[in-house]
């Protein structure tokens, strides 16, 4: 096998934010070679990166990051330089159903990598790195005021943001006890293109189309600060390339929306695309139960990796939602796959019994 300047591994890589990196990494660094470790759940999608699996620097490999003997002989087999670790369970809403499945996935699946790199690299961590990919979801929620910074107290409040948390506090363990080489980063919400439609941007678009209703909760006042997943992906690139070993760097879209005109804006682009007369798709919104534990407010300061590693959003929010929306209508077959099957169901419990 040809040499290659890198060998990385991607956990996660067949879903929503991990094919953003698999992709930007593939493209840019041809003498790096990526390896896409997924276990397909059910937000896990290989059509997402149809487009890059024929390319020389790519692979694939089908794993659970929970099966620790097999990531041991994963990394025997492979002298893999670095870990961008993405895999995980990423739905506030199913972790509320279901919180064991994200002990698993994202507490008990980064302790097995931990160990693993911490074994596998134990002759030498010189010019290593396990890159630990988190949300802002673990500060907690701002009230009307303020930003979440690198200080900032974890504050979770959902088994999912709890789950991450843990994981979080980990991968600083095995720095500060064993000395891996670590970073961590902290994004806000992301959306974008290839995104699995139980969140709510891609969930508004897929049922405006329909016509369905538009589940809002509560009252749509919760805020959300928003970042193309693109803008994502290149900080992901600058931090690895860049950031400070044992650092964390906050990452997020200086763009706070509240819900309700957030939604606002998807129904009015979805009525100008569809040719529907404005205020159609307004005439969806719909009030439902409140999220359990639901954070009111998050808002991201990253400057630091603004100013230290030179990192800036490049996509302005009206233009992002526009090419997201039309990236979603021109692709109603990725829609139509995700959507049958397990999906279904979960949106019946999720929803119809609201
Ligand atoms: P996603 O749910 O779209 O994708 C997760 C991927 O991980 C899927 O391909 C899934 O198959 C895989 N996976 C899950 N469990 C696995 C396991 N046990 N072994 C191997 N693979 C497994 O999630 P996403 O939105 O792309 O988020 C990716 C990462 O970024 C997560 O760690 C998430 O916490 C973090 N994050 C997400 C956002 C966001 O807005 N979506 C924001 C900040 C941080
Ligand atoms: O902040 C980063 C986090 O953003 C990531 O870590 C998570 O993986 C990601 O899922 C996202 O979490 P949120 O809970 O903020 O995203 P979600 O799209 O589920 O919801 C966004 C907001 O919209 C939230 O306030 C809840 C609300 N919402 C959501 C859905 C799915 C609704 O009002 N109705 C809905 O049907």
């Amino acid at each position: 096998m040809k040499d290659y300047q890198k060998y990385i591994l991607i956990t996660g890589g067949a879903g929503f934010i991990g094919s953003h990196v698999v992709r930007l990494f593939v493209n840019k660094y041809p003498g790096y070679l990526i390896y896409n470790l997924d276990k397909l759940t059910y937000a896990g999608n290989l059509a997402n990166l149809r487009d890059i699996e024929a390319k020389p620097n790519y692979r694939f490999i089908k794993a659970d990051i929970v099966d620790g003997e097999y990531m041991v002989k994963l990394f025997a087999e492979h002298r893999f330089d670095a870990v961008i670790h993405l895999a995980a369970e990423s739905h506030v809403d199913r972790s509320i159903a279901s919180p064991m499945e994200f002990i698993m996935a994202n507490i008990v699946g980064t302790v097995n990598l931990l160990n693993t790199a911490k074994f596998s690299w134990q002759d030498s961590f010189t010019e290593k790195l396990f890159y630990h990919i988190s949300t802002d979801e673990v500060y907690g929620s701002l009230g009307e005021e303020g930003f979440f910074t690198e200080e900032t107290p974890y504050d979770p409040h959902s088994p999912y943001s709890a789950s991450k948390a843990s994981s979080d506090h980990l991968v600083r363990a095995y720095h500060d006890t064993y000395g891996l080489p670590v970073l961590i980063s902290n994004c806000s919400n992301n959306y974008g293109p290839n995104q699995f439609p139980e969140k709510l941007i891609p969930l508004f678009i897929n049922n405006i189309h329909h016509s369905k209703p538009l589940p809002v909760y509560g009252k749509g006042e919760n805020v959300r600060d928003w970042l193309y997943v693109i803008d994502h992906a290149q900080a992901i690139d600058t931090i690895f390339h860049k950031g400070l070993v044992g650092e964390t760097y906050n990452i997020g879209g200086n763009n706070e929306w509240k819900n309700i005109d957030l939604i606002k804006v998807i129904c009015e682009v979805m009525d100008d695309k569809l040719g529907r007369p404005q205020g159609t798709s307004e005439k969806l919104i719909t009030y439902v139960k409140d999220r359990p534990g639901h954070d009111l407010r998050y808002a991201i300061d990253s400057g630091k990796l603004q100013r230290e590693l030179g990192w800036t959003p490049s996509l302005q929010f009206e233009e992002g939602i526009r090419i997201t929306v039309d990236w979603y209508l021109n692709n109603q077959q990725w829609l139509d796959e995700v959507t049958s099957g397990d999906y279904l169901k979960y949106y019946e419990e999720m929803y119809l019994k609201r």
